[in-house]
């Protein structure tokens, strides 16, 4: 039984295998129609979001299945203090499979050590969110017709942007790709994300979008997430740090292709969504897809069982108060170790960074 908790849980060759089912999927989607007849996908979603659990929705209706689920954590039995863990054991008695979106970092990785079924990250908190990375993939690969020699530019919140982090992981492992990440300096790229998968990737950084257009060939605009700030006055700051408008659309190439993981506030002008360049709304499409290409290989009877990542570090604890682990008694606290030589190793539920003992 495997879940998807990261993007790189899954090989280059099984991401080409999940692009190539979702082609055939767009191509012939009789051929899917039942492939999930009697199959029960639970969207557990303890955060907001319209794409992801209504495109999950979609897929596993469109693959002859059905879906059960909330959209609240509060209409849960999560708001009686009931665990991830537990709730994970639970929703195992009713599903074939979960995706989930927490907004602690970790959350799915709880339930998936947890569950007896596969588990589906669908976002937790400002760590990860491989099935975005998943529609992005097919995006770029439909669009461009490849996933390698791509200068692409990441502008906005670097930071929390999960989207971001799982796209760069996943781009880490393709041939030829640069990558420019364009945030003012509070909204960097985080030092975890840096130092796993920057080492063998061409980039700059920069906090001029306009200075970046003329060399991408695809821009990741991104929104600035009003919900992981700590202080209401630093996020009207920076808030409108980048807005692409059709003005700074004439510096870019005449292939370049804009896409956005959405919601969108202010940072794509909607003057731009007839530009033929934008793309952010064929990725949304794309989502659905994707995410029918995964929940069939994760229901197929020869997906291997997950590992549980890292080790216990005898008496360390993770303190990031993002973690799931500051939250909820049960996970052990686990760390993979980073640099041997330097003793650092890390969270495997948020990427907090620690002395290892
Ligand atoms: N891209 C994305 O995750 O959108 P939602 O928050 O609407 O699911």
């Amino acid at each position: 039984m495997k879940s998807l908790i990261d993007v790189l849980d899954f090989s280059v060759e099984e991401l080409d295998s999940l692009l190539t089912t979702a082609c055939d999927i767009i191509e012939n989607p009789a051929k899917y129609s039942e492939c999930c007849k009697h199959k029960k996908l639970a969207t557990l979603f303890f955060e907001p979001s319209t794409r992801t659990r209504l495109s999950f929705e979609a897929a596993m209706l469109e693959l002859g299945g059905s879906v059960i689920g909330f959209s609240d954590g509060s209409n849960s039995s999560a708001s009686k203090g009931e665990s991830v863990a537990d709730t994970a054991k639970v929703i195992s008695c009713y599903a074939d499979i979960i995706a989930m979106r927490h907004p602690k970092e970790g959350a799915p990785l709880v339930a998936a050590m947890n569950a007896t079924i596969p588990v589906i990250n669908a976002g937790d908190g400002g760590h990860a969110h491989p099935t975005q990375t998943l529609a992005d993939l097919l995006t770029i690969y439909r669009e461009k017709g490849r996933l390698t020699d791509l200068t692409v530019g990441f502008c906005g919140d670097l930071k929390y942007g999960r989207t971001v982090h799982s796209l760069i992981a996943a781009l880490s492992r393709y041939t030829g790709i640069k990558v420019v990440l364009i945030a003012p300096e509070e909204l960097g790229l985080p030092k975890y994300v840096k130092q796993e998968f920057m080492q063998n990737m061409s980039f700059v950084e920069t906090t001029s979008l306009e200075e970046a257009l003329s060399d991408l060939d695809i821009l990741y605009m991104t929104r600035v997430q009003k919900e992981r700030f700590d202080c209401l006055e630093t996020y009207e700051r920076l808030k409108d740090s980048y807005i692409l408008d059709t003005a700074k659309m004439q510096l870019a190439k005449s292939d370049m292709c804009v896409l956005h993981p959405l919601p969108r506030v202010n940072e794509i002008a909607v003057a731009i969504d007839n530009d033929p360049r934008a793309c952010y709304f064929k990725q949304v499409a794309n989502g659905k897809y994707m995410r029918m290409a995964l929940i069939l290989k994760l229901l197929s009877e020869d997906a291997p069982i997950s590992e549980i990542p890292g080790v216990k570090q005898e008496g360390l604890v993770c303190t990031n108060p993002r973690c799931i682990t500051s939250i909820e008694q049960e996970p052990e606290h686990r760390f993979r170790l980073e640099d041997a030589k330097k003793g650092i190793c890390r969270c495997v539920y948020c990427e907090a960074e620690y002395k290892a003992l």
